[in-house]
């Protein structure tokens, strides 16, 4: 893990935004994978929405995935071996970045067949505390024409430039959340993640 954690920095130090296919091992990735399929199954998944407390919003012409929020003081078993290891991540990012990284927050999100995520960035415009972005995808056996990459634009100035990440299983990304924008392409098939933020606030 130190040598995957050491090159995900040098990534972000060096464009803002990293790509690490297998951070997670396949036996851990189902296990969150099955966790995250029986949650559905329960009905615990709802609409996610854009902009925070009084100005949260459901806006599927902008977003039309759904999100259940993992709860720190309430995390299962996998999730908390999940928050371990995103705990050590940012330790090493603290080390050598000096972001200041105190907190994580997150959620698992499910893209229905045909949704997709317009061209944003991750920080509210109010507030500011979420500092980077980490997201781990949770696919079975993703393919080329499965849609719902992640394009990274390379410019906040124009949209010519990006890179389109494919969402494979084990992988993950990372980027400044103030500053890199992205968006989720339209997924063809049902598509898994586990997304969240380190905080600059406890
Ligand atoms: C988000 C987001 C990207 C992805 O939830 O804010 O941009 O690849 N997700 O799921
Ligand atoms: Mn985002």
């Amino acid at each position: 893990m130190e040598e995957k954690f050491e090159e995900i920095i040098n990534q972000l130090l060096d464009r803002g935004w990293a790509e690490m296919p297998d951070f997670l091992d396949d036996e851990f990735r189902k296990a969150l994978r099955a966790e995250q399929l029986a949650l559905i199954a329960e009905g615990e998944f709802r609409q996610a929405g854009i902009g925070r407390g009084t100005s949260f919003q459901v806006r599927p012409e902008i977003r039309s995935d759904q999100v259940l929020w993992l709860e720190p003081g309430d995390l299962s078993p996998l999730q908390q071996q999940y928050w371990q290891l995103l705990d050590e991540l940012r330790l090493h990012i603290n080390r050598s970045c000096y972001l200041g990284l105190r907190s994580f927050e997150g959620h698992f999100a499910r893209y229905p067949q045909g949704s997709f995520y317009k061209r944003h960035l991750d920080q509210f415009s109010q507030v500011s505390y979420r500092i980077v972005s980490a997201i781990t995808y949770l696919n079975e056996n993703w393919q080329p024409g499965d849609g719902g990459e992640l394009r990274i634009y390379e410019s906040a100035a124009d949209d010519a430039s990006y890179v389109d990440i494919a969402p494979t299983g084990g992988k993950l990304v990372c980027f400044l959340s103030g500053e890199i924008f992205h968006e989720v392409l339209p997924a063809h098939k049902e598509r898994y993640s586990l997304t969240g933020w380190f905080r600059n606030i406890d």
